[in-house]
Order: C-alpha cells, then structure tokens, then sequence
C-alpha cells in the first residue's frame, strides 16, 4: 500500500476519489503514467513503512535501470544481523520461502539459481508441451459447452484453469491439491505483508509448504522427467541447492508462472473483443495469433511493474539524486505506452511493425518463462477463437471489476456469452 506520494507534481492533483493511490495504478492507470511521463523529474511515493521509492515510467529509463547493477535486489544490510534495520522475522520460513529464490537475488547467487531451471524453459523444450496445451484448451472448452448455457465467465472457466494445469504437469506435480494451488498463489501474490492479510498469507504459505513437502517425497521415491525431479537431483549434486532453496524455487515458479498467464489470457481475450476489427482480422487470419500475443503483451500486459530494485549508493537520475536504499519501480505497462518508442501507443494494433517491448522485463531477470507464456497464450486464444464463432461481452454485465493490485493487472471476472 502506498500511504504518501510526495516529489510528485502530477500526483498533487489527484482528486480524493482516486485515492487510494494504488487505484491510481490499476483501475485506469494509462492517463496517469502518461503524465508522468511527460515530467522532467522522477515522482517518488513512499510506500507503508516510510520507504521512498522512484517511480520509472520511461521506456529508456527503464531498459537502463533494469540493465544497471547499481540497482539490486537485495539491499547491502538486509543479511547483517547487527544492522538497525535486520529484522528477525526474515528468518521464518515463510519470508525465506519468498525471499531465497532467484528473482529476489543478486549475481553471484541469481545466475546460480537461474541455471538450474534455465534448461527446462529453453524455447526449442517448451515447444514440446504444444499438443499437451491444446489438449488442456479443448477439454476445458468441452466442459464449457457442454453447460449448454451460451454463457462463461472466462477468467473463471478459462484463463485460471489452463496455466495451472500447464505448470503442474511441467513441474511434476500430482493431480490432487491442484485447485488449491491457484488459491495459495492468489494469495500470495498480495506480495505486501499487512495486519489484515498475515494471517492469510501464513496458512497459504503454510499450506502451499506441507503440500510441496509431500510432493518432495513422492518425487523422491519416485522419480520422474519434470522440473521437480531435476530440482530434488540438483540438491544432491554439487550445485547444492540448499532445502530452503528448493521450496523457494518452486514457489516461485508456480506464483510468477499461474496469475501472470490467467491475467495475459483474460486481458487479451478482453481487449480483442473491444477491438472487433483487429478482432476479425485475427479470425480471417489464424497466423497472426503470434504478433497479436506480442500486442496484447505490449497493450495489455498482465504485469504492471518490476518488482522492486534498491538503489545501491546514491545515483543521479532523471534530475534527482536517489539515496542509498531507496526503492526503484519500474513501471513495464507505462514504458510499453511510451510515445517515443512506439507508433500511436494507446492504439491496440496486431500488424504493428516495431513491438520490442518489455512485458516480460529486462536484463538478468527477464522472464524465463516468456516462451511457455507466449505459447499458451497463443493457443488459448487460438483455440478459443476456432470454437466460438461469435463470441461476444455479456451485454447483461455493465461493469467489469479490475483486481486492485499494484503489481497484476487482471479481471477478477469476464463474463462472454456465444
Ligand atoms: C520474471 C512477466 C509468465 C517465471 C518475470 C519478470 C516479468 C515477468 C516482468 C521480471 C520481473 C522483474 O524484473 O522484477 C511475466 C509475464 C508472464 C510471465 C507477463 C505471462 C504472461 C511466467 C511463467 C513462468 C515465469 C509462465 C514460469 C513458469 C518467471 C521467473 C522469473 C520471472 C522464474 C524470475 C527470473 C529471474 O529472476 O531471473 N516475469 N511472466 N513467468 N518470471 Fe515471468
């Protein structure tokens, strides 16, 4: 929760009905970033706990922060016990299971972490889960149908469904238990610890370790070709992953790899049926499902911002000097509507000629699981498309309801009617 914004020009004129600031970030957040683009200085918020930190809203800007290894990600004294700022609670399990993984990680560490799985997410491998994916579309589809009610919440019936049953398959996970995966990583993804969702996030957390505890067992009685087993069989070599660290990875595999895709799949599907022309576009030519993925990444990518840098030392930016600590966001959804880069940004467009955009991030931490992103994207909607000749919005729903979060931009429902 952002609880002050200060340094902030624009944001001095947001009426209260836009508070809270975090409704600024997710319920109509293109006009605002825009401003802020526009400004010659960095905006700074302070985020609960009295932690400033700059936003980047620039396409430039962000490519180089990302790529620039003064901004880390664990800060210098987080690890020094006799720091003023260690706290001991870092210590529990559940804080290190969402702290001992790659993306919260810095080199040396990080390109340790990151090649161990690296393999596994390797394009030319993820293209064997191709007849699997379409498999999982279809039967899900069937279930749709056979309702026989012309009516479906796509985000319920559809896009959660689909990632899950892709990551646990990949990852080695047994059947039972899975729809309680997508419960624990929803929660999860509240990333901020608060007083009203701790106790919540300590049973998912809790939840989500007994069930991986099982899974570890099983997995090492009987061992398997997924992720998992090659995981367990990378604790024993010399990489030494350690056990902390194998409930971190895989914790973090399933929470970046579940939402993030629901939400891609959910914001496309939406965004194309308020496109009728590109839309129909699509239908006439199947092929273009591979650009329209890349446009609805840039136009309507599921994550809004990077997760958090820190700055290492004080750095001059953008007309500002950042102190040694302060926190960086780099907000990816406002550089992919940078005017500079991209031709009529606002405009959803799936013929678009130049679309390097940065949906998935940038530099050592860019997403490793863009290609399994891409591919079930592409499928999803493909399949989706083939099945329902006329697909359309609900017209009995005025209202769709976007989920208030910082860091996920979704739709906790999308009904559609065929
Ligand atoms: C990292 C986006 C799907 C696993 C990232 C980052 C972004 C991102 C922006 C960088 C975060 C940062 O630098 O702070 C997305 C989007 C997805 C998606 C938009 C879907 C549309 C997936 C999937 C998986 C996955 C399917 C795995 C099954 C990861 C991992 C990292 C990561 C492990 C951390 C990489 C590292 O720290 O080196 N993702 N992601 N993501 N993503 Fe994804």
């Amino acid at each position: 929760t952002v609880s002050k914004i200060s340094k902030c020009p624009v944001i001095a004129d947001l009426r209260p009905e836009d508070e809270p600031y975090s409704k600024v970030f997710t319920t109509n957040p293109a006009n605002f970033f825009e401003q802020l683009r526009q400004q010659e200085n960095l905006c700074q918020i302070t985020m609960e706990g009295n932690f400033p930190v700059w936003l980047i809203t620039k396409f430039d800007d962000a490519q180089q922060v990302l790529k620039d290894p003064r901004f880390t990600k664990v800060p210098a004294d987080a690890r020094d016990r006799t720091s003023p700022t260690y706290d001991p609670e870092n210590e529990a399990p559940i804080y290190r299971m969402t702290e001992e993984n790659m993306l919260s990680r810095d080199a040396p560490e990080h390109s340790r972490l990151r090649s161990l799985v690296q393999s596994a997410f390797a394009p030319r491998y993820i293209q064997g889960f191709r007849a699997r994916i379409q498999q999982v579309a279809d039967e899900l589809l069937d279930k749709i149908q056979a309702k026989g009610t012309g009516q479906m919440d796509f985000v319920e019936e559809y896009a959660y469904p689909l990632p899950i049953v892709v990551l646990a398959e990949l990852l080695g996970l047994p059947h039972h238990d899975r729809e309680k995966l997508r419960i624990w990583s929803e929660v999860m993804m509240e990333l901020r610890i608060t007083d009203s969702n701790r106790q919540a996030l300590e049973d998912a957390s809790i939840g989500l370790r007994n069930y991986l505890k099982e899974v570890f067992v099983l997995r090492r009685e009987q061992p398997g070709d997924d992720l998992v087993t090659a995981l367990l069989e990378a604790r024993n070599g010399t990489d030494k992953l350690s056990e902390e660290e194998l409930y971190a990875m895989v914790f973090l595999l399933i929470v970046a790899g579940h939402e993030t895709t629901a939400h891609l799949l959910g914001n496309s599907m939406y965004t194309l049926l308020a496109n009728p022309d590109q839309l129909a576009m699509l239908r006439n030519d199947p092929a273009l499902i591979v650009p329209a993925v890349d446009e609805m990444l840039r136009h309507s990518g599921p994550v809004l911002t990077s997760t958090m840098r820190r700055a290492s030392t004080d750095i001059v930016w953008g007309g500002v000097t950042m102190k040694e600590g302060d926190g960086v966001l780099v907000v990816l959804s406002s550089a992919n509507m940078d005017a500079t880069k991209f031709t009529d940004p606002q405009v959803f467009d799936i013929k678009r000629e130049y679309n390097k955009h940065i949906a998935f991030g940038f530099g050592a931490h860019f997403c490793i699981g863009a290609s399994l992103a891409r591919l079930e994207a592409e499928i999803a909607i493909a399949a989706m498309l083939q099945r329902f000749p006329d697909l359309q919005f609900d017209p009995a729903v005025d209202v769709l309801e976007w989920r208030n979060n910082m860091l996920i931009r979704g739709l906790r429902k999308l009904p559609l009617v065929f």
